[in-house]
């Protein structure tokens, strides 16, 4: 099996990815880390350790990480996944699960030296821990398998014309992240992520299945499909983070290009992702991979198939 790490904001679709990590049978989940984002990182941490008691694993360890961002802001939450982060559902998963005593930074940079080169580290909240890792040792990301980033976009944005949610919360983090020298960064970003939005239709089809957690995630989108009506009049809930994931069970799922990304940290473009695919920078070194495409199909097959079909509970 293929030892992960999941760095979240859970979040309803951070939720998804944690809960699809859990139900391939090719990844091995060794610990959730929490950061600040969909919520504040009370709200994040016990919707981590929620997650994992709603999959029934609460043996793997959850580890609480950064309140603020690198510049000691603490980052707007955003509506789509309700005030309590899960959609309005939060309350009714009950754990007696705790957090590890470790803070999240710590543990990453400690159990990177342990394994060099075994994590792939998944990055599906604003990337301060992740940032926080590389400046406590500047040797972290050589100690990555592969850096899997939700963030950024070339062409579109979701809190300003421009920027996306992860990047906009810490964009100095998300810099520092992209240009740490990790040997396999791959940035999924919006230009995908908003093409694998739940449909009002497919999300109807999960009643069919009428299992535990396909009606935890039919109730919990409802709150991201009411959101998108009502401000862009889209019929469709968010799924981003668990693209991540998706991708790293099919890679077949992206079309990826190799670019040099950076970040706007300040300004109107604040939070902003650069992507340059066409070697105009640094004599067109790469510091990443850019998803262009997604098989929207592939990725649904690969997610009903391995989330919902199991046995009725
Ligand atoms: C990202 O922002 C968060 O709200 C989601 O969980 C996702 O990680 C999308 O912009
Ligand atoms: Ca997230």
């Amino acid at each position: 099996k293929r030892p992960i790490i999941i760095d979240c904001d859970p979040g309803v679709d951070d939720a998804l990815a944690i809960i699809l990590a859990l139900k391939s049978s090719e990844l091995d989940l060794k610990a959730v880390c929490t950061v600040s984002g969909n919520g504040d990182i009370d709200n994040t941490t016990q919707n981590g350790l929620k997650i994992l008691a709603l999959c029934g694993r609460e043996d793997i360890p959850l580890y609480r990480g950064s309140a603020r961002a690198l510049d000691d802001k603490q980052p707007d939450t955003v509506p789509a996944f309700g005030d309590d982060g899960l959609g309005g559902y939060a309350y009714t998963i009950e754990t007696e699960k705790e957090e590890e005593e470790k803070n999240a930074v710590d543990f990453l940079v400690e159990t990177a030296t342990e394994h060099p080169g075994e994590i792939t580290l998944f990055a599906i909240g604003p990337c301060t821990n992740i940032a926080k890792a590389i400046r406590k040792d500047p040797e972290f990301p050589k100690k990555i398998k592969q850096l899997i980033i939700m963030g950024g976009a070339k062409y579109t944005g979701n809190m300003s014309p421009v920027a996306e949610y992860n990047f906009w919360a810490d964009p100095l983090a998300a810099k520092e992240v992209l240009n740490a020298g990790f040997q396999d960064a791959v940035m999924i970003g919006l230009d995908v992520t908003n093409k694998i939005a739940l449909g009002a239709d497919v999300r109807e089809l999960l009643r069919i299945f009428n299992t535990k957690l396909s009606n935890f995630l039919y109730n919990v989108t409802r709150v991201g499909l009411d959101d998108n009506w009502n401000s862009r009049r889209k019929p469709v809930a968010p799924m981003h983070d668990v693209l991540t994931v998706a991708y790293f069970i099919d890679p077949t799922i992206l079309t990826l290009k190799k670019a040099n990304i950076d970040v706007l940290t300040d300004g109107i473009g604040r939070g902003q992702s650069i992507v340059d695919i066409n070697g105009h920078w640094n004599d067109g070194r790469c510091n990443a991979w850019y998803a262009a495409e997604v098989d929207v199909n592939k990725f649904y097959k690969l997610l009903l198939t391995t989330i919902f079909e199991e046995k009725k509970e």
